[in-house]
């Protein structure tokens, strides 16, 4: 019986998720949650460190304790609010802020785990995919283990698809036989959200409701389809490098006649509906989809994927009694545990590793 703490501050740059779990053998429950915007300050230098600029090893080390510390405070709010002591907790699992994701070369995850222990008390586990890297991996996804050990059922008649729509988007497919494959679709909510920033000065596009009221290009679609990345065999993982305003902006700028803004938005949410559709159903032609990251929150988004998988069902997580914003963060309390525990996590098939591996550097509090 033990406590883990996980948290997870994601692509799309929103903030910092974190969980307090409870295992006790092979069940998991979560107790609590809490989640920390980030300020639009914070999420610019972030995003300033995506793109190679100057003095970026000042910076992203400065970053790294800012984060730290944002880190720090979001587990003491949720350990007061539960009036649990640092000293019940095993250990807390921090991915860290992705700023640079290049395999095979490297990824970067901002974080100072050591700040991080030293204010928490608490052995803290992060770099989480750079073992799996070092063995030949993308690094990348890891959270197909975790979709397994949450919803893989004794009694499933067919496959079933977790998809996860953060800034990028990734599918794990967890067959009847235990078998789990996935890789990344593409992006998830990365453009929907940058393209809603610059022309309506908000963050996202809540509930897709402007992205409902364009049409479809059905042009820019197939122009946008038609970038490599889509057409790769899995292994494979993506992030800002290749999918960021930038690359909208660029396959904009090929098109014979400018769109209006609000058929953007349309055609850009269509585009993560069709990339994750068309990589489902080169698995399975049927089975059980079960969607979780805040994209799950964007009720056009789901419309259009439901309408789209018509020989699937189509499930948002909370419908089995997980909040589509908790699972990430929540994967990463199980990944801590892993680590602890010294029981590989990564998944071979999934990241390309030569092998299973230990993911994780330990920081003891
Ligand atoms: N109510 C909502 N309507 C539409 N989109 C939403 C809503 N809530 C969250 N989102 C989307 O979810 C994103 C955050 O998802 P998240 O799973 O935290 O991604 P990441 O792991 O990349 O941080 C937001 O940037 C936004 O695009
Ligand atoms: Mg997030």
């Amino acid at each position: 019986m033990s406590y883990y703490i996980g948290q997870m501050s994601g692509t799309s740059l929103d903030g910092i998720d974190t969980v307090l779990m409870h295992f006790d053998k092979d069940q998991m429950r979560l107790i609590a949650q809490h989640h920390l915007d980030f300020d639009p300050s914070l999420k610019a230098s972030i995003l300033a460190l995506c793109n190679g600029s100057s003095d970026e090893l000042h910076r992203s080390f400065v970053l790294s304790n800012k984060l730290s510390k944002l880190y720090a405070n979001s587990i003491q709010v949720l350990l007061e609010q539960q009036k649990i002591p640092a000293n019940d907790i095993t250990a807390i699992g921090c991915h860290g802020q992705t700023v640079r994701h290049k395999p095979p070369e490297y990824t970067v995850q901002l974080i100072n785990g050591a700040l991080l222990a030293e204010n928490c008390s608490i052995d803290v586990v992060c770099d989480f995919r750079s073992r799996d890297m070092a063995a030949g991996g993308q690094g990348a996804p890891l959270v197909p283990a975790f979709h397994q050990a949450l919803f893989q059922q004794t009694d499933m008649m067919t496959d079933t698809f977790v998809v996860n729509i953060g800034g990028m988007a990734n599918i794990s497919r967890l067959t009847v036989q235990g078998d789990t494959q996935g890789h990344d679709t593409g992006p998830g909510n990365v453009l929907m959200d940058a393209w809603c920033q610059l022309h309506l000065n908000k963050s996202f596009d809540e509930n897709g409701d402007w992205a409902a009221s364009g049409q479809l290009n059905s042009g820019l679609l197939e122009q946008l389809l038609s970038e490599d990345f889509f057409k790769l065999p899995p292994p494979k993982s993506t992030g800002r490098e290749l999918f960021d305003l930038n690359w909208l902006q660029r396959q904009l700028s090929n098109l014979d006649a400018a769109i209006p803004a609000v058929d953007v938005m349309t055609t850009v949410t269509q585009l993560t509906v069709e990339s994750i559709a068309r990589e489902i159903e080169n698995l399975n032609n049927r089975g059980q989809v079960i969607v979780c990251g805040g994209g799950a929150l964007n009720q056009y988004l789901m419309t259009s994927l439901t309408k789209r998988l018509q020989h699937f069902q189509v499930l948002e997580s909370s419908e089995l009694g997980h909040d589509p914003q908790n699972i990430e963060a929540m994967a990463f309390a199980w990944l801590a545990k892993q680590c602890i525990e010294r029981k590989c996590a990564n998944v071979p098939q999934v990241t390309g590793a030569k092998g299973g591996r230990i993911l994780g550097a330990i920081y003891p509090g």
